[in-house]
């Protein structure tokens, strides 16, 4: 099973209103082929798709270590998949050039931020685009709003949702966890 598949098939778990629009729009988006990043986690086609997953698989097992915290499966779902979608239609390709080992100029195609969207926000741009096509639940939409931590300079409160809604802390951690650990540079 291919990254798309894996997500399609999870999104196949996702029993609400909505969501059969919100996939045909990302299907229209260059949500499947689009790096997660310009240069930094994911920075290579199908990042953002490959990111995503990673979340979902981090906050599966972040679960399974806090088991005091409950969430509903589909949230955790919905939470994981949909966190970055501020990332669709977002990158460009530019042409750049650099001197290969030989020491001889070539080009090549280097990812750049070209926003079509800007909405002004990184987690609350996402929960405004899910929404255009499906409701989500406070708890998600805290933690997708939420998911950037203290790295989010327009929330300088995050602890208290966190406190509130502990789905979100662990969207956080798992988010981080996928890109300081599993999507490592080598
Ligand atoms: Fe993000
Ligand atoms: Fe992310």
């Amino acid at each position: 099973m291919d990254n798309k598949e894996r997500f399609l098939s999870l999104c196949g778990t996702i029993d609400r209103d909505g969501i059969d629009k919100l996939l045909g729009w990302l299907e229209t988006s260059d949500f499947f082929t689009c790096p997660a990043s310009t240069k930094y986690h994911g920075a290579y086609r199908g990042g953002l798709l490959e990111h995503s997953l990673n979340v979902y698989d981090e906050l599966q097992r972040l679960l399974a270590a806090y088991p005091e915290i409950e969430a509903k499966e589909e949230s955790v779902t919905v939470v994981s998949l949909f966190h970055d979608l501020c990332k669709v239609n977002f990158y460009g390709v530019e042409k750049r050039n650099r001197k290969n080992e030989e020491g001889v100029w070539e080009s090549y195609d280097s990812y750049v931020v070209r926003e079509k969207f800007p909405f002004g926000g990184h987690g609350s741009k996402s929960v405004f685009l899910i929404q255009q096509f499906m409701t989500l639940t406070p708890e998600e939409a805290v933690a997708i709003n939420c998911h950037m931590g203290p790295w989010d300079k327009g929330d300088p409160d995050v602890g208290r949702s966190y406190e509130q809604f502990p789905l979100a802390w662990l969207l956080h951690v798992a988010d981080e966890s996928a890109t300081y650990i599993k999507e490592k540079k080598k």
